[in-house]
């Protein structure tokens, strides 16, 4: 996700801003920029002096080394980009149309059409297709020369999540701030102040910040800074002193990316939900798809293509789009689909899901699609990689840049874009009548909620790490929608503590598996409340017959699953159908914690890259 940094003070901005901005680029970005109030000394009028690059920090270094930006007041910002691809225009700071205020943001701008409509048609000119763009036009709407009040105001036209910083020229002595739903710190030194997203990027500078809280604004001069909330209320703000170095201040204080990005879940779920949910709640709103939206009425098949992860979250989206589209959707390796000679026509939608956006054999396979007829949907987390780039439609996860090579918040991000999609299909298509849609609409909202509580107990997964975290090997069992969960259980396991794992379908287990069934086989069943419960429950008593161990998956208040098991992990209660973002969650701290336990390299893997970009 994007990082944003602001100065005001005794001391040249520039070199503080860049800096920061290195201490930021391990949140993953796309391209730069910086924007310094040149004072110029008394002599002339200040101006605002802006330098933007697409791509990595050293082309802004290179495009500032040569003439500086002079100036002690500035705001930067690593952008990742969400609206509008990564190009110099894109980048941000962004300023208005007369050229006296800038800014930078860090979040999305869920109602920027038509707040950017209001504004066009009021004469504003924009130059870039960002959401961010409006919000500085917003605030030239409204500045009468206060420039806290002009942010004040126009927050309140919008909806989404942000974190801003904002300068203007007429007032050189003051860096205002506002965050809502993404995170900001502000911190003041001797005759100097900060902002900026997290503490990384202040860490060389100070070890004592303010957490802002949601809807809250701030005011920082040299030496002092003023808290206030949207009603304009000044607040009394605690100081925090952070005690981490600047490796941990990246991860927030945990001790990995994998564990740090498990925990963002919740949020990165939100962000991809955000402004595709109508504000009736009964329909879905996905504007990517328009062009697309005869075809998807009339299309007769869908092939979902994809690696790893990813193909596992295609294997559920068969399930929900196959169980409430009454769509055939079939479901490929994109290594195999590429060689296999596929059947598809004019008629089929190919589904390519990446994180990445990179892995080559996903490329490959979309490519060969095409060639045969076939449309082209990508999802996606990295906007303008060269998989969306590929296709007719793309419709992006919004889980933020996911370091750790082993992927979970993208993964659950995957799966919220296709329950988003198999919703929008369903009404598409007249295949779910909208009190339908309305009532799974609602459940899926629950869903970070649900995560967030059951982030909170750890104690059972902790326990069940240090007991068998020397096994020679697990078994994943899961039936229908968490069949897959299954196969990513046991992925994560593998990929990160080099421990053998298998996922299989529960009813396979007569079929071979239960041969293998012996106490130094741990066999971790998914067994939410569903409507295989049963054909579960008796597939977890073969296992204790034969002296196996059980660790369960269930549902909170399970009464029943106590008395078979080893261990039970709980998961909140939750419909059927979107069990799968909830039961792979202690599947990913299972493999984290004896990862740990064996002191594997969580986030770098051995023999592993982030993105596959070869065959
Ligand atoms: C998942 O933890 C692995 N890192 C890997 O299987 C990954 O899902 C796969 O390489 C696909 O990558 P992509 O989503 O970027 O296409």
């Amino acid at each position: 996700m994007c990082g944003i940094i602001g100065y005001i003070g005794k001391k040249q901005a520039q070199p503080i801003l860049l800096n920061g901005l290195k201490r930021l680029q391990y949140r993953g970005y796309d391209s730069t920029g910086l924007a310094v109030l040149d004072d110029k000394g008394l002599r002339r009028a200040p101006s605002l002096r802006i330098k933007k690059r697409a791509g990595k920090l050293n082309m802004l270094e290179t495009a500032v080394a040569k003439r500086p930006l002079k100036g002690k007041l500035g705001i930067s910002q690593v952008r990742w980009a969400t609206h509008g691809v990564p190009n110099q225009v894109n980048a941000h700071p962004h300023w208005d149309c007369t050229g006296k205020i800038a800014l930078v943001h860090n979040g999305i701008i869920e109602n920027y059409e038509e707040l950017k409509e209001d504004l066009l048609k009021q004469g504003h000119k924009f130059r870039s297709e960002t959401d961010t763009e409006v919000l500085v036009h917003l605030i030239e709407k409204f500045y009468r020369g206060k420039l806290e009040k002009a942010v004040q105001q126009a927050l309140k036209e919008v909806r989404g999540a942000y974190a801003i910083a904002v300068i203007s020229k007429d007032e050189p002595e003051k860096l205002v701030g506002a965050r809502f739903g993404s995170p900001l710190i502000a911190s003041v030194g001797k005759e100097e102040g900060f902002l900026a997203s997290d503490i990384p990027a202040l860490l060389d500078y100070t070890k004592e910040v303010v957490l802002l809280e949601d809807e809250e604004i701030v005011v920082v001069t040299p030496g002092s800074l003023v808290v206030r909330n949207l009603q304009g209320k000044t607040l009394t703000k605690e100081k925090v002193k952070i005690r981490w170095d600047v490796a941990q201040a990246e991860k927030e204080g945990f001790p990995h990316f994998m564990l740090k990005e498990i925990h963002e879940q919740p949020q990165a779920i939100r962000s991809t939900l955000m402004g595709r949910i109508a504000e009736s709640k009964d329909e879905i709103v996905l504007p990517e798809l328009k062009s697309l939206e005869g075809f998807l009425a009339s299309m007769q098949k869908i092939i979902i293509i994809s690696c790893g992860t990813a193909w596992h979250a295609a294997l559920v989206g068969k399930y929900m789009l196959e169980s409430n589209v009454r769509i055939p959707v079939e479901v490929d390796i994109s290594s195999e689909f590429r060689y296999r000679d596929p059947i598809l026509d004019k008629k089929t939608l190919v589904v390519a899901i990446t994180q990445s956006g990179e892995t080559a054999d996903t490329l490959a396979g979309l490519r060969e699609a095409k060639t045969r007829g076939a449309k082209i949907l990508s999802i996606c987390n990295v906007l303008g990689s060269s998989i969306p780039r590929a296709s007719d439609a793309v419709i992006y996860t919004h889980a933020g840049p996911e370091i750790a090579v082993a992927s979970t918040k993208a993964y659950t991000s995957q799966l919220a874009v296709l329950y988003l999609f198999t919703l929008y299909l369903g009404g598409l298509r007249k295949a779910l009548s909208a009190p339908k849609i309305k009532e799974l609409i609602l459940e899926l909202e629950r869903i970070p909620q649900c995560l967030e509580k059951l982030l909170e107990s750890k104690k059972i997964i902790l326990e069940c790490a240090r007991r068998y975290y020397h096994s020679f090997g697990f078994l994943y069992l899961g039936r229908t929608l968490n069949f897959p969960t299954a196969l990513e259980g046991a992925l994560k396991i593998k990929e990160i503590s080099y421990i053998h794992a298998e996922g299989y379908g529960a009813g396979e287990m007569k079929h071979g598996p239960i041969a293998l069934i012996n106490p130094r086989l741990p066999v971790v069943c998914i067994a939410p409340e569903s409507r295989v419960y049963d054909k579960m429950l008796s597939n977890i008593q073969e296992i204790r017959a034969r002296k196996g161990i059980v660790i369960s998956v269930a549902t909170v208040d399970d009464k029943r699953i106590p008395h078979h098991s080893n261990h039970v992990i709980y998961i909140p209660k939750v419909k059927e159908l979107f069990s799968p973002l909830l039961t792979v969650v202690p599947l990913q701290l299972l493999a984290y914690y004896i990862a740990a336990k064996r002191g594997c390299d969580i986030d770098q893997p051995k023999n592993l890259a982030k993105s596959v970009t070869v065959e």
